[in-house]
Parts: C-alpha cells; sequence; structure tokens
C-alpha cells in the first residue's frame, strides 16, 4: 500500500517554549505547510506524564497554540489540536502498549533521563510515553514527522510498532483488503542547522525547560533584553571564530552559537563563518544578539495578541480537533477490525 504523504508532529504543553522548541521544530513545521497536508498537535496526555498543576496545563497549552499560530502556521489549511480532544490517541496507544515490547521501551535514553534515578516513582504513563507518541503518528498514517534529533529515537520506536502490528496481524490485514499492512513506516525529518540546540551555559548539554538555569536558554518570552544578556552571558571560549565549520569540532558552544545564527538567519554554519570566520565573540555575540531579537520579537508580540483572546485559541483547537478525529477515525476502524474486536 502506497500511503498519502501527512506530516503530524508535537509539542508538549509544560513550561515555557524556548529557542530549541522553535528552530528545531516549530519554525520547519511551517515551511511543510507548503509541500503537505500537515496535523500539529499540543501533547497535553504527553505532558501529564509528569506533575502539571492543572491550570499551569491550561495556560500552558493556549501558550503553545498560540507560538504556533505565531510562527506562521495556518489553522485553516494545517490542522492544529490538542491531543487530549482525541480520544483516538489514547484508545490507538493502549493497543501498542500490547505491540510494544517492556524490552523496546526499557532502552529509550528519554525515559532513563527523566526518570532519573528514581525510577520506582516514575508514572507508568512516563515509560509507555513512546507508544503514545506512536499512536499519534500512525492514527493518521503519517509519513513524514520533523521533528529534533532528541526524538530520534522515539521515531525509530514508532517504526518498530507499525512494523510488529503489521506484521503480527498480517493474515486478517489481507483478508480486510490491506496486505501491505496498515501502517507505514514513518519518516523522521530531523535537519538543518538547528535539530539540536545546545545551553548556553554548557556546550555539552541540550538547551531544555527542565534545566534550572534560566541563562542556560532564550524563552520565547523573553524580551529584547533579556535576550541580549543571555547571549552576552553565554560560554564560550577564547579563540576567534574559525573560518570552516571544520574549525567547530572540540569547540561545542561555538559550534552552538553559528549554528543558531545559521538557524534563525535561514543560512548555513559555512555561510555564517564565511561571514564571521576570524571575529571575536565580542563583535559575533553582538550580532546574533540583535538577529535573535529581530526574529523573535514579533513572534513575542504577536503570541502576546493570541493569548490575551484565549476563546479564539480555544476555538481553533475545537475545530482543529473535529478534523483531526475525523482522520482518525477510519483507521480506528480499520485497527477494530484487524484486533478482532466486536462491534
Ligand atoms: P518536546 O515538547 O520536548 O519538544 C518539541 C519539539 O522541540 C524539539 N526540541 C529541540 N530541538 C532542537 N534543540 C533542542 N534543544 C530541542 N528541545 C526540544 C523536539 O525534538 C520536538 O520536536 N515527544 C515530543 C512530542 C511529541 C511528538 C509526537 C513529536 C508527542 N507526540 C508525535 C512528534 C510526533 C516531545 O516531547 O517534544
Amino acid at each position: 500500500m502506497t500511503f498519502t504523504p501527512r506530516v503530524f508532529s508535537g509539542v508538549q504543553p509544560s513550561g515555557s517554549l524556548h529557542l530549541g522548541n522553535y528552530l528545531g521544530a516549530i519554525r520547519r513545521f511551517v515551511a511543510m505547510q507548503d509541500d503537505y497536508p500537515c496535523i500539529y498537535c499540543v501533547v497535553d496526555l504527553h505532558a501529564i506524564t509528569v506533575w502539571q498543576d492543572p491550570a499551569d496545563l491550561v495556560s500552558a497549552t493556549r501558550h503553545v497554540t498560540a507560538a504556533y499560530l505565531a510562527a506562521g502556521i495556518d489553522p485553516a489549511k494545517s490542522i492544529v489540536f490538542n491531543q487530549s480532544q482525541v480520544s483516538a490517541h489514547a484508545e490507538l496507544a493502549w493497543i501498542f502498549n500490547c505491540v510494544a515490547r517492556m524490552g523496546w521501551l526499557g532502552r529509550m535514553t528519554q525515559f532513563k533521563e527523566k526518570a532519573g534515578k528514581d525510577r520506582e516513582n516514575a508514572s507508568v504513563g512516563l515509560f509507555a510515553y513512546p507508544t503514545l507518541m506512536a499512536a499519534d503518528i500512525l492514527a493518521y498514517q503519517a509519513t513524514h514527522v520533523p521533528v529534533g534529533e532528541d526524538q530520534k529515537q522515539h521515531l525509530e520506536l514508532t517504526r518498530d510498532i507499525a512494523q510488529k502490528f503489521n506484521h503480527d496481524y498480517g493474515a486478517r490485514l489481507a483478508e480486510l483488503g490491506h496486505a501491505d499492512g496498515l501502517f507505514p513506516m514513518t519518516e523522521p525529518i530531523i535537519h538543518g542547522p538547528a535539530t539540536r540546540v545546545m545551553s548556553l551555559r554548557d556546550g555539552s548539554k541540550k538547551m531544555s525547560k527542565s534545566d534550572p538555569s534560566d541563562n542556560s536558554r532564550i524563552n520565547l518570552t523573553d524580551d529584547a533584553d533579556a535576550i541580549a544578556q543571555k547571549v552576552r552571558k553565554a560560554k564560550t571560549d577564547p579563540e576567534p571564530l574559525p573560518s570552516e565549520t571544520k574549525g567547530l569540532e572540540g569547540r561545542p558552544e561555538a559550534d552552538n552559537l553559528v549554528g543558531i545564527y545559521a538557524a534563525l538567519a535561514g543560512t548555513t554554519r559555512d555561510a555564517v563563518l564565511g561571514e564571521y570566520g576570524g571575529a571575536q565573540f565580542s563583535v559575533f555575540k553582538p550580532a546574533l544578539a540583535e538577529l535573535a531579537v529581530n526574529v523573535l520579537a514579533p513572534l513575542n508580540d504577536e503570541m502576546r495578541r493570541l493569548v490575551a483572546d484565549p476563546a479564539h485559541l480555544d476555538a481553533v483547537l475545537k475545530d482543529g480537533s473535529a478534523r483531526a478525529a475525523a482522520i482518525a477515525a477510519p483507521v480506528l476502524a480499520d485497527v477494530r477490525r484487524v484486533v478482532g474486536f466486536v462491534g
């Protein structure tokens, strides 16, 4: 079976969004709208795998929705919705819990990182997180998933689940006219200069919502002064910038700042070094701060405007949820029949 190309991706409404989420994911979602039908989800079911204050979850869901729209996702063209409004996600995730193996999930590095040493105390949902992610994608038979590098392993697991489901139910699928399987081998789309934006304080650590140091990340809600100050304080080494990307090897902080600049400017590391090769950070950092402010300030303003009208954001999510549910419904009906559920 050939699958109609379709893009799916999601962002968790937990804490404030940062530059890594924007450059590694949201900005790239916008570009894909011209080439594919796209579905962009606010994954609130995923967010509660760790404790979320309910009132904060409501505002974080609207915050991510506002970021999607402010970045340029057109809700008339693409589907923008929140996961909990479409029950197909939870339903398919249960079935995938019965397809995926404990060993597969036990190998997930994100679970190990997030659960830390206190694994006994992690929620069952945190362990099963990747099966819900597979359900998000496969409920729409999505063929392409733009994500940052940290999601690569989860995408591999999604393919393993699709393959095992197609294989285990192969005979039944053939009887029901799906001889080539019900689920596609979804392709992760991980490219560009900022698929792994690192902490501004430590070039060996990913920029993350959960880093205790606010100076480690640029939040999408930061104002111009905060952005400039964080760039100024960013960790660097004493050498000037090299004139070729090869010279960034072994210089993780320099590599990160050049990658951020390239992504913000919509260009490559090579092009940035073509311009700034030989420059000191005292020259490069102010240029980077100015570029970051120029790109992020309008986004920040538009997000603030959108968040002030929660009824509009909720209406976008409701409309998107109905459209998403309509796409997932026939897939779930097939799944139920294939598995052998009566009714
Ligand atoms: P989340 O909410 O942690 O992050 C959202 C997106 O941002 C990317 N990202 C980064 N990219 C570059 N540098 C960084 N430092 C950085 N930090 C985060 C993530 O890779 C992601 O693309 N499990 C997902 C959400 C999800 C999902 C899905 C994604 C749920 N279901 C189905 C794709 C398809 C997550 O926690 O993303």
